[in-house]
């Protein structure tokens, strides 16, 4: 048995110890957020993440699972110690890693030979496991001997115990070969491949990969978007894409873009750190121009079915960046009613999860019990998240409870014909069938997309 200290009680802190728990080790979580400590002892935890409470109530009555705000509770004894702190975005796109770094000058006193491993799941700029390791040696020469790795994680929110327990690969870098053993050792009971890399090789990995997903995404919007003008579902399009073993199935599914708190950020990142080194990011730069723009594009389908959003009541159904997860953090859906506010259109939204993070971000926006109350009395229905229970709505109901019947499906989740066969005029993204106005968010010169907001509203 392992103890294993796990810094950080977010989302990737939390299923890390969890799990790690879960796999027979002993492991002491800390935050600094006392409530939030305080919330887990309780066995409570402060977001959605299917199957979590259940894990950490069940690890904590075993004992295995510990919650401290307490870097020396934390680090002493642990034979390993994970770094899960968030890297926000400074204002230039850069990552700000100063969290971690704060972190590794609280641990450096409290550590003690034999030395403990330092692992760093953040996601952070190429070079900053090193740059931690150096710190911990300005510190104190002694502290040179503390092996650090990167252990960057690619859990999704929504499926992370799964994606935890079930990962298609576990990357481990170090900066020479036998630092990461122990690390490896924990793994080990997973039966998944390891690839053990160096300390910077882990880190891109990590960005190349966010980047790479996030490209394909904006790489079947656009598909999606000439769809649209040329009359083809972009769905046979993505199947048949698909098929192809060299590009695969997987996120080939268009929508109003993507959001959360990894792309966007990871994408903005990657594209600053070439930036700094000269290399001009063109590629990243387009698939962030698609994604803002994307969003947009579903208020222009509301605006041609509508003619005005001014006046109008739009029911929005999803509010979370995507389904099985309350956060609405770079959420499209955020911006979206932002956009139909500004035009002078009434929002009333449901979603089954993110409603009370959302209510205080969007004070004016009425939240409502279910998909049919937001619908009471409404112009339109924008479909921004693809809940399940969206999937089986009753649209025969729901045309009745409309003023007009018209739905805005910014993920495909709904069935057009069922849609036709209710009354209903359904424009989903890259359906074929919906003529489009022409202009859309002009590229200036400098690169940035012009906001659709500025578009003239038809009268
Ligand atoms: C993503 C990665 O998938 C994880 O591997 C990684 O660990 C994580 O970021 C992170 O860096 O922490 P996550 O943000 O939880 O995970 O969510 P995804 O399921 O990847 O979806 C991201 C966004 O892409 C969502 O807004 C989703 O709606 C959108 N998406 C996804 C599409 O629009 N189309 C698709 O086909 C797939």
């Amino acid at each position: 048995m392992n103890t294993v200290c796990v810094v950080g009680s977010g989302y990737v802190g939390l299923v890390t110890g969890a799990c790690l728990a879960e796999l027979g080790n002993r492991v002491v979580a800390v935050d600094v957020d006392a409530e939030r400590i305080e919330l887990l002892r309780r066995g409570e935890v402060p977001f959605f993440e299917p199957g979590l409470e259940e894990l950490v109530r069940r690890m904590s009555a075993s004992g295995r699972l510990t919650f401290t705000t307490s870097y020396a509770t934390g680090a002493a004894k642990a034979d390993v110690i994970f770094l899960c702190l968030p890297t926000p975005p400074l204002p230039n796109g850069a990552a700000d890693t100063s969290i971690l770094r704060t972190a590794v000058e609280e641990l450096a006193p409290l550590l003690q030979a034999p030395y403990p491993v330092v692992v760093c799941k953040s996601t952070v700029p190429v070079g900053t496991c090193a740059t931690l390791h150096r710190l911990l040696e300005q510190i104190s020469p002694l502290l040179g001997a503390v092996p650090v790795v990167a252990n960057p994680e690619f859990l999704r929110e929504g499926s992370a115990i799964a994606d935890f327990m079930h990962p298609d690969r576990v990357v481990i870098g170090s900066h020479a070969p036998g630092c990461a053993a122990l690390v490896e050792a924990l793994y080990k009971p997973l039966n998944a491949p390891i690839l053990t890399t160096g300390l910077k090789t882990a880190e891109m990995i990590k960005y190349a990969s966010n980047a790479f997903l996030a490209t394909r995404i904006s790489f079947i919007n656009e598909i999606a978007n000439i769809c649209e003008h040329v009359g083809v579902d972009v769905a046979g399009v993505a199947d048949g894409m698909g098929s192809d073993k060299r590009i695969g199935p997987s996120f080939l599914r268009p929508g109003v873009g993507y959001g959360g708190s990894c792309f966007p950020k990871d994408v903005q990142a990657l594209a600053h750190l070439g930036a700094i080194h000269g290399v001009q990011p063109r590629l990243l730069r387009s698939v962030m121009e698609v994604n803002a723009d994307q969003g947009k594009r579903v208020l222009h389908k509301l605006r041609t079915q509508l003619g005005r959003l001014d006046g109008a009541t739009v029911a929005v159904w999803g509010i979370a960046y995507k389904p099985n997860t309350d956060d609405i953090r770079e959420a499209p859906a955020v911006e979206i009613m932002r956009l139909v506010e500004q035009e002078g259109g009434t929002v009333r939204a449901y979603d089954p999860v993110a409603m009370p993070k959302a209510a205080a971000l969007l004070p004016t926006v009425t939240m409502c019990a279910d998909p049919y109350a937001a619908a009471a009395g409404a112009d339109a229905v924008l479909l921004l998240t693809e809940w399940n229970e969206f999937k089986g709505v009753d649209l025969t109901r729901l045309a009745t409870l409309m003023r007009r019947s018209i739905l805005i499906d910014g993920r495909n989740a709904v069935d057009p014909g069922r849609a036709a066969a209710a009354g209903f005029h359904y424009a989903g993204i890259g359906r074929g069938s919906v003529p489009e106005p022409p202009a859309l968010s002009p590229v200036e010169p400098n690169g940035r997309v012009d906001a659709i907001a500025a578009v003239p509203v038809p009268v």
